[in-house]
C-alpha cells in the first residue's frame, strides 16, 4: 500500500520532498497543501492502515544484549518469555520520527545513556519503512504505526507487563506516534510520556486525536527546540520546556532545514539522562510570558528537564538556557 501511495504523490515530483529548506516558508506552504494527519478512528483519506504490521518492528535492548537486538512480536508470547525481557524491571519505548530508522542517533543515544545508568528493558520501535517518504505520507502513517504500537502495548499487558512501569519517549512524529498509542491503551494510564520536539506540520492544537497532549499518559512532559516550524511551539503536556525560548538553538547557526534545532530536543534529553550537570529551568508566569519575551524570569520555582528519574513538578511552562555545544547543560545556577 505505501507503494501505492508513494505512486499517487510522484504525481507531484515538482516539488522536492526529501527534506524542508530554511524555516522555509515555501516547504511548509507546500506540506499544508496537504489535509492535517488523521486520527486513528478518521477514514477520511485513501482509507486507514496502509502501514503493514511488518513494517513495525519492536526491538528490546538490555544490559545483556545492548548491541544486538531480540525482536519482540506482538501476540507471540514465546518471543518474550525467550528474550531477555525482564518483568521486574521498568520499560522504556523509544521512538523515532520523519527520515529515521531504528539505528538513528534518536533511539541509539537515548538506548545507550539509560543502560550506562541501569538494566532496564528499552524497546526500540523501528517504523522506518514509514517514516523514510515524503513528509506528508509520513504524517499520515503516524497514526497507524500509534495503532500498532498500541496493540504491542496491550500485549504487553497481557502478559503481565504493568503500565505504571512504562515510560514513552517519542521524537518529532515519534512523539505523536507514542502519544496515539499512550491513548488507547487498554489498561492505562501510561506512567509517563516525553515528546521530543512533536512534530508540527499537518498536526492541530484543534485535533488532539491525531496528537500527542496531555490525556494520553498520566504525566506528559514535553522539550520544545524548533517550536512554530518542525515542532509545535504551543504547550502539548502537564510541562513544556522551552531550552532558549523554544524556537531555535544556539550553535545551530543559520540551521536553514530546522533540523539542528529540532534534534537538540532529543540530544539534551540523552545528555540528561547520564549527566551530573542537572538542566535546571525556570517556571514561567504563563506561556504567554514565554511567548512574548521568548525568555521567562521565573516565578522562584524550578525543575530540572529530563534525567534519568523523571523531575515531575508543578504542571507549566519552564524556560532555561542551555550550552551552544555538548555537554549542554549549564547546571543548577541561574537558568535565565
Ligand atoms: C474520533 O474519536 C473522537 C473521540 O475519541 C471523536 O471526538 C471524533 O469525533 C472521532 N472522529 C470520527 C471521524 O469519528
Ligand atoms: C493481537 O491480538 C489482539 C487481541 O486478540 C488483536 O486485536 C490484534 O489485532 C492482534 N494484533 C496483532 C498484530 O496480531
Ligand atoms: C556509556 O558507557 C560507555 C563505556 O563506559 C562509554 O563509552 C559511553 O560513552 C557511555 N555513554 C554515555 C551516553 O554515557
Amino acid at each position: 500500500m505505501i507503494s501505492l501511495l508513494f505512486a499517487l504523490f510522484t504525481v507531484v515530483s515538482a516539488v522536492t520532498w526529501d527534506a524542508p529548506t530554511p524555516y522555509d516558508p515555501v516547504w511548509l506552504a507546500s506540506v499544508q497543501m496537504y489535509p492535517p494527519a488523521p486520527a486513528v478512528n478518521e477514514t477520511r483519506f485513501w482509507g486507514f492502515g496502509w502501514v503493514y504490521e511488518s513494517d513495525v518492528e519492536f526491538r528490546l535492548f538490555t544490559r545483556r544484549n545492548p548491541y544486538d537486538f531480540q525482536v519482540l512480536k506482538t501476540n507471540d508470547s514465546a518471543s518474550l518469555r525467550e528474550s531477555n525481557f525482564d518483568f521486574s524491571k521498568k520499560v522504556k519505548v523509544l521512538t523515532h520520527g520523519w527520515l529515521n530508522n531504528g539505528h538513528g542517533p534518536m533511539p541509539e543515544s537515548i538506548k545507550e545513556a539509560y543502560l550506562n545508568v541501569s538494566d532496564l528493558n528499552i524497546i526500540v520501535v523501528d517504523w522506518g519503512v514509514a517514516a523514510n517518504v515524503n513528509y506528508v505520507l509520513a504524517s499520515y502513517n503516524v497514526a497507524s504505526v500509534g495503532r500498532l504500537l498500541t496493540q504491542f502495548l496491550n500485549f504487553l499487558i497481557g502478559e503481565g507487563v504493568s503500565m505504571d512501569d512504562v515510560h514513552l519517549i517519542g521524537h518529532s512524529l515519534g512523539a505523536h506516534v507514542v502519544g496515539i498509542a499512550g491513548a488507547y491503551v487498554k489498561k492505562g494510564p501510561i506512567d509517563t510520556i516525553t515528546g521530543l520536539d512533536p512534530a508540527l506540520p499537518l498536526f492541530t492544537l484543534g485535533n488532539k486525536d491525531a496528537r500527542l497532549d496531555k490525556h494520553d499518559a498520566r504525566h506528559v512532559e514535553v522539550i520544545h527546540t524548533c517550536g512554530g516550524y518542525l515542532g509545535f511551539a504551543s504547550p502539548l503536556g502537564h510541562i513544556d520546556f522551552y531550552p532558549n525560548g523554544g524556537t531555535r538553538q544556539p550553535g545551530c547557526g543559520f540551521d536553514y532545514r530546522g533540523l539542528c534545532a529540532h534534534n537538540r530536543a532529543h540530544m539534551f534529553f540523552a545528555e540528561s539522562i547520564t549527566s551530573a550537570v542537572p538542566f535546571t529551568a525556570v517556571r514561567c508566569t504563563s506561556y504567554d510570558e514565554l511567548y512574548y519575551t521568548g525568555s521567562c524570569r521565573g516565578t522562584g520555582e524550578t525543575l530540572i528537564m529530563g534525567g534519568f528519574d523523571i523531575h515531575y513538578g508543578k504542571d507549566g511552562i519552564y524556560y532555561l538556557r542551555t550550552n551552544a555545544e555538548k555537554p549542554y547543560a549549564l547546571g543548577a545556577g541561574d537558568p535565565t
